[in-house]
């Protein structure tokens, strides 16, 4: 089977199918999630914090997202991958976000790319669209402007939601393919996804959204500390942490390796 393509998160708004994205920062992981039959993998700056040992995404470059991201693509048969644009990356010009955006397709083959803000990033986004590379957006607590916001806060709550709705709709009239709504109020959220004809996708926005995204570690129960949003369907923190312990005891005692592991 291809891959997904834009042209399908577009027509499942149309029809009204729910759909799933999940982060993933390597070629393990990703066909993982490939074999499971998620869509749409993100390489996100998430992995500033989920997997280069950072405190956020703000110091994530582009040069440790290309690696990674090529991983992804690798590992992965069907999935539409989408590197995540880091801070710093693009906010100075147009110029600077296409030579991001090529970096990005012609190192790590990636087949879309995101980036924060809205009515700021218009100029960025038409001139990433206009030489062929699909972009997603994303509003509400964007996690690069987290000093600006003063912590990771719901964003978007009474008069400041029309400015989000404001910046959604710039970037559909940019040419964005989906906007990423990230901790808003759901009744924003279904606002923002009744007024747009491209996919909204969720995290921590409520069940409107056409779309959800968790990042992976929190899904699977690595973070030792999930947020409220995320949902847990493992405990692989725990299972890591017995099955290691087990066999350094098998080691200690000599049981491993046995026969069946060894050469003669
Ligand atoms: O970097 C990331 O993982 C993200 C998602 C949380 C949407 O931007």
């Amino acid at each position: 089977m291809a891959r997904y393509t834009i042209a399908d998160l577009a027509a499942w708004k149309k029809s009204g199918k729910k759909w799933s994205m999940l982060t993933s920062y390597d070629a393990v992981t990703a066909s993982v999630f490939d074999e499971a039959g998620v869509p749409v993998l993100l390489v996100g700056d998430s992995a500033g914090n989920n997997f280069l040992g950072e405190e956020n995404t703000i110091p994530v470059t582009v040069d440790e997202l290309i690696p990674l991201t090529r991983a992804v693509v690798h590992g992965s048969e069907k999935a539409l991958v989408i590197a995540d644009f880091p801070f710093g990356s693009y906010e100075r010009s147009a110029d600077q976000a296409l030579e991001t955006g090529i970096r990005f397709l012609k190192e790590s083959k990636a087949h879309a790319v995101k980036l924060e803000g809205g009515v700021r990033v218009v100029e960025q986004i038409k001139a990433l669209v206009k030489y062929g590379i699909p972009v997603f957006g994303h509003l509400g607590m964007t996690p690069q402007s987290v000093n600006a916001f003063g912590g990771f806060k719901v964003q978007g709550r009474n008069d400041s939601g029309d400015a989000i709705l404001a910046d959604a709709l710039a970037l559909q009239d940019a040419g964005c393919c989906a906007v990423v709504l990230e901790l808003v109020p759901a009744e924003l959220a279904a606002k923002i996804t009744a007024a747009l004809s491209i996919p909204t996708i969720g995290i921590g926005a409520g069940p409107s959204c056409d779309a959800q995204v968790l990042v992976w570690t929190d899904l699977m129960g690595l973070t030792p500390k999930p947020p409220r949003f995320a949902r847990s369907y493992s405990n692989l923190r725990n299972e890591m942490i017995e099955s290691a312990r087990r066999w350094m005891v098998d080691v200690e005692t000599g049981s491993f390796p046995a026969e069946a592991e060894t050469f003669h």
